[in-house]
């Protein structure tokens, strides 16, 4: 890998996602003096042309294209960025990579774990970029408190509590398209939400080595929608013993998108949720004195990433900054010759093996194995 001063991208599946990461190349170079100076957007594609097209002339993508390999491909393409449903994932990154293309990848990574750990080893052949983009975690507020976490400044965590609960499917008219669909999607909100809040949870707590999961259908969406589950809730025992229990559902009516948790340590805790996404309600201090409590604190000054979007505390942020926060990792990494930029496709498979042990753990009953990543290269040494 060399770095690159210029970097042109390519983009397949134009669809809802589609615009946040477009909107996230045209800022980065200009918030993040380490990325490349020149972000060209080389090149989109889609099933549907017409919409190729359209972001094509919304956001200045050249050309359109309905092939993706026309993308994972191209002389003229450096990074190819994947936002298509999910069971296209795989192929796609994989021929991307195996063609010396650097991979941003949304999320959940795949649509099975064998197909996750097939892009993990892709990866690791290829040495290029391969992230995933849980940009959920490089919130400020969210990086904040996970530096805090490991410094030990709260003690060590007691208990987890995580739900990433949404409520755009409590309405039975709303169309789910492929998301409804478990060959497409793998899981339904456990894979499509519930991936979010894992990620969030392994961020701040570590690996999940169990877990004890339930799934529930809240919406009748008949027979093609078989095996999709409108909501999770489990309990999970981290790798160090740590408890914890993580909830998620996009038909929780209210929520509208409440990714949250409420961290207790042996020396304090906090606790946050997107929907007041510039707070973090910390708690440290004396556990005898009766009348400590939480204290609101804004992201601001001194946080992760923050002095590039604002300059004052209060001013804000807002949900396309993770996007521009998260490529921006991707880009300087290739910038400087590293091909290091998390989270990584590993984050992604290791997220992939929990909604797996779920979905075991909701069909057979009780606490299951969380599976271990296998080792790269493993089956071919
Ligand atoms: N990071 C996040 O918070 C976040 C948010 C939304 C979606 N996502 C993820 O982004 C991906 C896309 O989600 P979306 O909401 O934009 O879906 P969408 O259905 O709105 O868009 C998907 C697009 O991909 C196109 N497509 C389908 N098959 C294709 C193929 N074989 N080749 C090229 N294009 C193809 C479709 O025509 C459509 O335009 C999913 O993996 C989803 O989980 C992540």
């Amino acid at each position: 890998v060399t770095g690159a001063d210029r970097l042109r991208i390519g983009i397949v599946g134009t669809g809802a996602i589609a615009g946040a990461h477009s909107a996230a190349y045209r800022t980065v170079a200009g918030t993040y003096p380490e990325a490349p100076r020149s972000i060209v957007l080389a090149a989109a594609a889609d099933v549907d042309h017409g919409r190729a097209e359209a972001i094509g002339r919304a956001w200045g993508w050249e050309r359109a294209e309905t092939d993706w390999k026309a993308i994972t491909r191209a002389e003229d393409v450096d990074v190819v960025d994947i936002c298509a449903p999910n069971v296209f994932h795989a192929d796609i990154a994989i021929d991307a990579l195996t063609h010396g293309k650097h991979v941003i990848c949304e999320k959940p990574l795949a649509s099975s774990p064998a197909a996750a750990f097939a892009m993990v080893e892709a990866a690791a052949a290829a040495q290029r970029v391969a992230q995933v983009c849980f940009y959920y975690r490089v919130w400020p507020a969210i990086s904040w408190v996970a530096e805090m976490v490991a410094s030990g400044r709260f003690g060590r965590p007691r208990h987890f509590r995580g739900w990433m609960l949404q409520d755009y499917a409590a309405n039975p008219g709303h169309d789910m398209a492929w998301r409804a669909r478990l060959g497409e999607a793998g899981a339904g909100a456990l894979g499509d939400l519930g991936s979010h809040i894992i990620d969030i949870a392994r961020t701040l707590c570590g690996d999940i080595a169990q877990v004890c999961g339930t799934l529930h259908t809240l919406v009748d969406r008949g027979p093609t929608a078989a095996g999709i589950d409108d909501l999770t809730a489990m309990l999970v025992r981290f790798e160090d013993g740590t408890s914890g229990v993580i909830e998620a559902s996009w038909a929780l009516r209210g929520h509208h998108c409440d990714l949250g948790f409420d961290l207790v340590c042996e020396d304090g805790g906090v606790r946050f949720s997107w929907e007041r996404g510039n707070e973090v309600q910390v708690l440290e201090g004396d556990v005898a004195d009766a009348t400590n409590g939480y204290r609101t604190v804004l992201i601001g000054k001194g946080q992760p990433d923050v002095d590039r979007f604002v300059s004052v505390s209060g001013q804000g942020m807002g949900y396309r900054d993770t996007f521009t926060i998260g490529v921006s990792r991707s880009l300087s990494a290739i910038a400087r010759g590293d091909v290091d930029a998390a989270p990584t496709f590993a984050d992604g498979l290791a997220a992939a093996l929990v909604v797996d042990a779920t979905q075991r753990s909701a069909s057979e009953g009780g606490w299951v194995d969380v599976a271990r990543p296998p080792i790269v290269g493993a089956a071919t040494a």
